[in-house]
């Protein structure tokens, strides 16, 4: 049976975890986060995460969280950049693509944010996962959304067309 879970997927600065949250609220829907609940169940920030146990640890609690979720229902997920390398993605639910330009995601993410994020630290190392990332995300994605300059409200109703 297809799940009627919604996953956000994109690239870091996309607004992942916002839109999930927001729609979670308007659908009235359960909202799940996989950075958060990784983040929680370590009691650790994902920094700390990358730094003390490394990003193959991180990847494979990233699994298992999918192997969760495809028993889950009616939720909103937001996921982690590299959350579309799990190997049930597509037993989830619908995958919403949140697409934006590198230069346009760079701006979104001020100094806090930036230190936030492991694979972000560098540059030209977060361009060119970018780069690798793209088409796998248009690949993977049930629905794109192109999200720049718009609003939250507005890609909400967008997406609010889409699903139910
Ligand atoms: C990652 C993205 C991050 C977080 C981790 C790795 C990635 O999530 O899961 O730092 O591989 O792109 P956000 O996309 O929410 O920043």
């Amino acid at each position: 049976m297809m799940r009627d879970n919604i996953v956000f997927i994109g690239f870091m600065g996309c607004g992942k975890s916002t839109m999930a949250r927001k729609l979670a609220i308007e659908l009235d829907r359960i909202f799940l986060d996989s950075d958060l609940l990784i983040e929680a169940k370590f009691n650790q920030s994902i920094n700390e995460i990358f730094e003390n146990k490394g990003e193959y640890f991180f990847r494979e609690q990233e699994q298992k969280l999918a192997d969760f979720f495809i028993l889950c229902q009616n939720t909103c997920i937001a996921s982690g950049g590299g959350f579309i390398n799990v190997k049930n993605l597509e037993k989830i639910g619908l995958s919403i693509y949140l697409r934006a330009d590198f230069e346009y995601l760079k701006k979104r993410l001020n100094k806090d944010e930036i230190a936030k994020r492991p694979l972000f630290f560098d540059e030209i190392k977060a361009k060119k996962l970018y780069n690798e990332r793209i088409k796998i995300y248009e690949n993977k994605a049930d629905v794109i959304l192109d999200i720049e300059n718009k609003s939250i409200d507005e890609l909400i109703r967008e997406l609010k067309k889409v699903v139910k």
